[in-house]
């Protein structure tokens, strides 16, 4: 079975993983619905079909799963990163952080599977932060990160019998705009200079460099295709090596 003419729903399309798995599957010859708040880099994107949404509200998530009906393939990419000292988190923080990283992803899972293909697949992008904390000022990401992999795991049970298998992939330092606000707001918050983090953040990872998203777009692919159907509930690092099993 080829992944020609079947629709993929990618949502954080316009930037970063996002993008690449847009790219990827259009140019599989999918059709793809590229879901994002950010209206202009999305408009940038072409041969897909653009859905400008807020994902931290369930009107935004309904007109996903509208536009998704038959869908063959949900990836879930979109999310909210923040950076402060970890006490200075307030609740306010964690609900819009869990609102696009653990409210969307579940919505779409519940809703948007209702509508897809059986014989289907989702695929949620995680984070080697999920399992691994070398930023505690990234904390409540992280711990979002953590609960996309409870998720996972259930919907995995849950869609099985309708043969639609449900992975994430915890991709470690990948080269995207996301990256550099990570480099940047640790600079301010530890007063490092730049330079410095970006010389040194791939030390301690074996393979001594970042993703291309372009990696992980190709593992997504890999995952949505018929040959990884007996692979579900499964978190699947790809990582340099940051994380070993
Ligand atoms: N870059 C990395 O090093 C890295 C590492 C591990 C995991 N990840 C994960 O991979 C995925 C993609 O990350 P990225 O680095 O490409 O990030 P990115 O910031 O480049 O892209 C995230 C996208 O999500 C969109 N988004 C955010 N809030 C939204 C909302 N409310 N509604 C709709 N869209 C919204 C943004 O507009 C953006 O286009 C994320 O889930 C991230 O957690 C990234």
């Amino acid at each position: 079975m080829t992944l020609n003419g079947k629709l993929a729903v990618v949502t954080g399309a316009s930037s970063g993983i996002g993008k690449a798995v847009a790219e990827r599957l259009r140019d599989e010859g999918m059709r793809v619905i590229g879901v994002d708040i950010n209206a202009q880099q999305l408009s940038a994107i072409t041969g897909i079909e653009h859905l400008v949404v807020d994902l931290a509200h369930d009107e935004g998530r309904a007109e996903v799963v509208k536009a998704g009906r038959g869908a063959h393939a949900l990836i879930n990419g979109a999310a909210l990163i923040r950076l402060k000292k970890i006490r200075e988190f307030t609740t306010q923080d964690i609900r819009d952080i869990y609102a696009v990283n653990v409210e969307a992803p579940w919505y779409l899972m519940s809703h948007l599977s209702e509508v897809m293909s059986d014989g289907g697949s989702i695929v949620n992008l995680s984070s080697v932060s999920a399992r691994l904390t070398v930023t505690p000022e990234t904390a409540v990401y992280a711990s979002s990160k953590t609960a996309l992999l409870a998720m996972t795991r259930s919907w995995a049970h849950v869609l099985a019998p309708r043969d639609i298998n449900v992975n994430a992939i915890l991709p470690g330092i990948t080269d995207t705009p996301m990256q550099e606000l990570v480099l940047h707001r640790l600079s301010e918050l530890r007063e490092i200079p730049y330079s410095e983090l970006e010389s040194t953040r791939l030390d301690s990872i074996p393979m001594k460099r970042a993703a291309q998203p372009a990696e992980i777009a190709a593992l997504v692919r890999f995952l949505i295709t018929d040959e990884a159907k007996y692979i579900t509930g499964q978190a699947l690092s790809q990582d340099g090596g940051s994380v070993m099993f």
